[in-house]
């Protein structure tokens, strides 16, 4: 199977713990995509009636294009299930994301829900967090400044590598949805996922960082050989 029919597989799945009434937080990047289209399908097969918030620019526009009800979490506070990808994912169900640069949207929205369910094809699956850069949402004020904590932070939760600024194909900074810039660190292996995103959560100056802590009740992996849910 190509890793797109993988994705879809597990869109699919995710797919079976929608209920009409729900309140939705969906998610970005190419996994949540494909799960955005297959969820306008079957609310318009079924007439579902959903309210969902997006958790990025580029979601909210897809949404819309395929008919789906939108609202934001100033109007609903509270959602009931948020689905989306990750760039990687441990056996704790802790995660890296914001390969995308949807990582401060995509946190904002799945604390708010009740129920917060990864969707992944299985090359996500990792023993230890940290090959893929850990995203870090930065404020443009003062940046270097605050990598410099940052590195502090990093240092102190056993981990080293660089930090570097995400570009756009243009070669500018990328800009995230809120006007931050990102810093990828490529540290390779986070020994302890819990004590670092504990370190950054004190640096001021980081918008949001893409360790995802607790936060995942189940994983639904697409594998070659099928559907494998991991839940704690
Ligand atoms: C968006 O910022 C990310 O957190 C995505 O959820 C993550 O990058 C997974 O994307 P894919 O489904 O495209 O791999």
């Amino acid at each position: 199977m190509t890793l797109d029919e993988l994705k879809r597989e597990a869109a699919a799945e995710a797919l079976k713990f929608v209920e009409s009434g729900m309140r939705l937080g969906l998610g970005t990047g190419s996994t949540a995509k494909i799960f955005v289209d297959l969820l306008a399908d079957r609310m318009n097969r079924e007439n579902l009636q959903l309210l969902c918030v997006p958790t990025s620019e580029a979601t909210r526009l897809q949404a819309q294009s395929v008919g789906i009800p939108l609202t934001t979490l100033d109007e609903t506070p509270e959602l009931d299930l948020a689905i989306d990808g990750a760039d990687e994912i441990d056996p704790k169900l802790n995660l890296i994301k914001g390969g995308g640069a949807a990582h401060l949207r995509e946190k904002i929205v799945e604390m708010a829900a009740k129920r917060f369910i990864v969707i992944a094809d299985e090359t996500k699956w990792v023993a230890n967090l940290g090959k893929f850069p850990l995203p870090l949402e930065c404020a443009l004020f003062g940046l270097e400044a605050t990598r410099r904590q940052l590195e502090r932070a990093i240092s102190s939760a056993g981990c080293s590598g660089e930090l570097v600024l995400r570009l756009k194909a243009s070669g500018e900074p990328l800009l995230t949805d809120g006007g931050n810039v990102i810093l990828d660190a490529k540290l390779g292996l986070i020994p302890d996922p819990a004590q670092l995103a504990t370190a950054l959560d004190h640096v001021t100056g980081l918008v949001e960082h893409g360790l995802f802590i607790g936060m995942a009740e189940r994983a639904i992996l697409a594998t070659s050989s099928g559907i494998r849910t991991v839940t704690l």
